[in-house]
């Protein structure tokens, strides 16, 4: 079973950790704390934006309501074609914040483990309940990934910031990266409405790039139309990066529209 202390590395200095009562201590005495509800706190230094606790709760409650479950479905397929049936794989979910992907697959792959990692210690509090052979910690993606060398074998990075030099170093030579970004015209209904912040023309380019040392080995494209309720809508506004800059109470109230769910799902190998 996945336990904090087989999965993580210290984020100073790399070395192994020994679980000390509620904490992780490396060889050279760096020591972390394990929060109550379970995740640790690797952050080093001062703590990169990630989502508010506002942020967090209406990514969780929209989550639930299903309406991505088809691209969750998606990745449950791919998982199975890239895993194809091994007896053990580690996953690791790159900025997952409440752990809803993670769960998903988990629940259906019983011999796969779990690690998720995320900036914000209020994503961080939900996944750490969300399965018991999902561990969690937060760490910011943009330094090292406190994960050991070529220790996981499929690396998912869903609508969140990636760092391909670090998922290469953490990738086992058999791994796949998978990475999840939004379609140009993802919500686009939406855009008309309420004020969110609009997909980046380059988006799918600069993707490309910066996987330029990785095989590009396929690209799904997912497209669906589903009606919104009006609170589907304030959340799915209100968990994204427009959030930001407004609250929900500046969100207009707007009725139930249908509109367009658009992601690209790309796979890269080492
Ligand atoms: C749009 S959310 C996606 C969350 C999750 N993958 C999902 O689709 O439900 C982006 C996530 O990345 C996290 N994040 C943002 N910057 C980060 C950083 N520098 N290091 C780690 N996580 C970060 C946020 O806290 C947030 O949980
Ligand atoms: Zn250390």
């Amino acid at each position: 079973m996945v336990s904090l202390d087989s999965v993580f590395i210290c984020p100073v200095c790399s070395g192994q950790f020994t679980l000390v009562t509620q904490s992780l201590k490396c060889e050279s005495g760096h020591s972390f704390d394990i929060a109550r509800q379970g995740y640790v706190s690797l952050m080093t230094g001062s703590s990169p934006k990630s989502d508010t606790r506002e942020m967090v709760q209406a990514r969780h409650w929209f989550l639930s309501q299903g309406v991505y479950e088809p691209i969750t479905e998606a990745l449950v397929s791919i998982t199975s074609l890239v895993l194809n049936n091994r007896d053990s794989a580690l996953i690791a979910d790159l900025g997952g914040g409440t752990g809803w992907y993670s769960r998903y697959i988990l629940d259906r792959f019983p011999t796969l483990d779990g690690v998720l990692v995320d900036a914000s210690p209020f994503a961080a509090k939900i996944a750490a309940k969300v399965h018991s052979r999902l561990v969690v910690g937060t760490a910011d993606l943009w330094s090292s990934i406190p994960l050991s060398d070529s220790s996981v074998d499929l690396a998912l990075v869903i609508f969140a910031p990636r760092n391909p030099e670090e998922i290469a170093r953490i990738l086992n030579p058999d791994g796949t990266c998978v990475v999840v970004t939004p379609g140009k015209h993802h919500l686009a209904e939406l855009r008309t409405v309420v004020p969110m912040l609009g997909i980046e023309p380059d988006k799918e380019a600069r993707l490309f790039e910066q996987f330029s040392t990785f095989h590009h080995k396929a690209s799904t494209e997912l497209d669906y139309k589903v009606v919104l309720s009006s609170e589907e809508i304030t959340s799915v506004v209100a968990m994204g990066p427009s959030a930001f800059h407004l609250s929900c109470e500046d969100l207009p109230a707007v009725q139930p529209t249908e509109v367009t769910v658009s992601v690209r799902i790309h796979e890269f190998r080492l």
